[in-house]
């Protein structure tokens, strides 16, 4: 009977702590909800490759995340109203990222093309660019694409420049980087002939103080970038395009560019 007693007891105690606990916990939790729920943005899960100067890159001092891309996106999600999540990964791997619908949209100075469409959505193209040929500064035979036939090349994997060098020379001379400053330096150091790459970043590399290496011949193929979605987001593309749009009117994109490029937008 005792032993029964005290079950009895402990299970009334057991009853009033649960209660007790469930009305006075619930109550603050429920109002804490409340303002969190009417100001939470969505998301935007951007992937970029940031070892790409001066569109998407590392800032020495801060370890932030710069560039004219960066600047881009953020204004972009400010005026669509999403809360930007910006994620580094590396450029190869982007496309299979949309397709696996690991990140919701990826800006990385990435060239509009025809194989890439079939496969990603693209935004309205935000900036006008094209291939150029880099090659140590004291090189005087190579002057241009056409002097590139059986010279060794450095590219970044998965790049237009990539497929552009798979053009110029035989397969067995290109060099695959991750990061295009690795293509760069590999010049530098004399373990290839010249870097096809885009004219900008290339550009920005020897304005940088590298002045042993040089731009040869006329800027390739004009290029634009976008900005990518997986296949069939026409949700979020609409909502990309419409503040690009905006953006482009109000003269934030041409603030932005400014701020990069030195110069008015083309
Ligand atoms: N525009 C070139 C392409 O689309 C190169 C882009 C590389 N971008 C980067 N962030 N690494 O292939």
């Amino acid at each position: 009977r005792k032993v029964f007693k005290f079950a009895m007891l402990a299970v009334m105690a057991l009853a009033l702590v649960v209660s007790a606990v469930g009305c006075g916990g619930s109550q603050p939790k429920e109002q804490a909800k409340e303002p969190a729920k009417t100001d939470a943005k969505p998301k935007l899960v951007v992937g970029s490759d940031t070892t790409f100067a001066p569109f998407e890159f590392t800032d020495p001092k801060t370890g932030k995340y710069i560039g004219f891309d960066v600047d881009l996106i953020q204004a972009i999600a400010d005026e669509a109203g999403y809360e930007l999540d910006f994620q580094s990964m590396a450029f190869d791997g982007l496309i299979a990222a949309l397709q696996a619908n690991q990140i919701d949209a990826a800006i990385s100075a990435m060239t509009i093309t025809p194989e890439r469409a079939k496969v990603v959505d693209f935004s309205e193209p935000y900036y006008k660019s094209g291939l150029i040929v880099a090659v140590q500064a004291k090189n005087n035979d190579i002057k241009g694409f056409n002097d590139l036939k059986g010279k060794k090349i450095a590219v970044q994997s998965g790049t237009t420049g990539a497929m552009q060098a798979e053009k110029a020379t035989d397969k067995d001379k290109i060099t695959y980087f991750t990061n295009t400053d690795q293509a760069l330096l590999e010049l530098k150091n004399g373990g290839v002939d010249a870097v096809i790459n885009d004219y900008p970043v290339s550009a920005y590399f020897i304005q940088q103080g590298n002045n042993d290496v040089k731009l040869v011949g006329e800027i390739l193929s004009a290029e634009e970038y976008g900005i990518a979605v997986p296949k069939g987001k026409t949700e979020t593309l609409e909502k990309i395009n419409a503040a690009l749009k905006k953006l482009k009117e109000n003269g934030k994109y041409a603030e932005i560019y400014k701020k990069w490029f030195g110069e008015e937008p083309k």
